[in-house]
């Protein structure tokens, strides 16, 4: 029976970072520097609102599209930091993460062979949902561009085919993002195009340096933007599943169909709890930044005595840097770290093969565990070249 399954899954494989971790699970006493996901336990004030929403009896399905109150605070917040308008009414959809907001964005907008541009390397999460949905996928390869998509790569790789662009600033795996200049240069590409894009802005409370530009506050591009953004690294509540879109009504209402028939709503307690994050926890991303800035520098002065290439990262918690493979495969590069050394970077050919010959290494740990990771990355290019 197998071969009478949806053909679209044949060209998905598991992901690049499970793979790895199926490889190395085997290793006792790895330093692993590999997790996407923020260290910090969720802050009080947000757990205790999920309690109490458990005990005030929030326990049962909510509007399809999140309580009203959550998405008022999600309006608002995205209008005062990032100078977005967005009705709570009709152009917010709460979903379950992130996650959940590109896949049931791409099955709205998606039909078969259309094609949806990613750069590249990127979060592995895209390629799968769009090819569910039927797209084909190409990569534009940012990697000799200081891993940035510039409108002129844009420009170069839309064809006729070309539905939709996913854009994530500041970027997993490479932390970099973009500035308004060069956002507002790729607006104009995306507008004389008439196609989409999924700007997912799941970082955007982690930028250390520059303010965070959304591509949707261009508003000649208002009507193709779909933002994508949770509450998953700013606050620290990945388990909680919350997520949310913002887009034009037109658009909203195809969207919430899938939404409705998929999920129905995302959970009750968790956007009780994404409420309490979004109207008072405004500090809570700030004190994270600061530490992940301060290990950010930590890192590369520590890359930089090894004498590896990377690009500073200008946001989320992750560095890219190269890899000296010594005649083998990325993949092959870092699983031999993993047994020669003791540490665990992803390989960087998870993020598409524009990722080849490089890691990704997560600073999302304390820096004592940084320091151990290190010290063994050290050690190993010492003894391997
Ligand atoms: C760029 C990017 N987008 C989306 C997600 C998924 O976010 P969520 O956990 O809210 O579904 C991740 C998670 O690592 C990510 O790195």
């Amino acid at each position: 029976m197998e071969h009478k399954i949806n053909k679209n899954l044949s060209t998905i494989q598991i992901s690049g970072i499970r793979q790895f971790f199926n490889m190395i699970s085997d290793y006792d006493d790895v330093v692993s520097l590999t997790i996407g996901q923020p260290d910090f336990p969720t802050p009080a004030h947000v757990k205790a609102a999920a309690v109490k929403a458990i005990e005030n009896n929030h326990t049962t399905y909510t509007h399809n599209a999140g309580i009203f109150e959550l998405r008022k605070a999600i309006s608002e917040h995205v209008s005062q930091k990032y100078d977005l308008e967005y009705d709570p009414a009709n152009e917010i959809i709460v979903t379950v993460g992130a996650s959940q907001a590109i896949d049931i964005t791409l099955r709205t907008i998606i039909e078969q062979g259309d094609e949806v541009l990613l750069p590249g390397p990127v979060y592995p999460g895209y390629e799968p949902l769009a090819k569910l949905a039927g797209a084909k996928v190409t990569h534009i390869d940012t990697s000799a561009n200081h891993f940035k998509l510039t409108a002129d790569l844009l420009e170069q790789s839309i064809t006729k085919d070309t539905k939709c662009v996913i854009l994530p600033y500041p970027s997993n795996p490479t932390g970099v993002s973009l500035t308004n200049g060069e956002l507002e240069a790729i607006a104009e590409v995306i507008d004389r195009h008439g196609i989409f894009m999924i700007a997912d802005e799941i970082y955007s409370e982690l930028v250390y340096e520059q303010s965070h530009t959304s591509i949707a506050s261009f508003s000649k591009v208002r009507d193709q933007v779909i933002v994508v953004n949770g509450v998953s690294k700013s606050h620290s509540m990945t388990g909680f599943r919350i997520g949310y879109l913002l887009a034009p009504e037109w658009l909203t209402k195809h969207i919430l169909k899938v939404h409705q028939y998929n999920v129905s709503c995302a959970t009750s307690v968790s956007q009780y709890a994404a409420l309490e994050a979004i109207q008072n926890g405004k500090l809570d991303p700030e004190s994270m930044k600061e530490d992940y800035k301060k290990r950010r520098e930590y890192v590369t002065r520590r890359l930089d005595k090894m004498e590896l290439e990377y690009v500073i990262p200008d946001g989320a918690f992750y560095i890219f840097p190269k890899f000296p493979l010594n005649g083998k495969t990325t993949f092959e590069a870092a699983v031999d770290l993993v047994k020669t050394a003791g540490v665990a970077l992803v390989p960087g050919d998870a993020f598409s093969n524009y990722g080849e010959g490089y890691m990704r290494l997560s600073y999302a740990y304390s820096e004592k565990i940084l320091k151990i990771g290190l010290d063994r990355l050290e050690k190993y290019l010492q003894q391997t070249n």
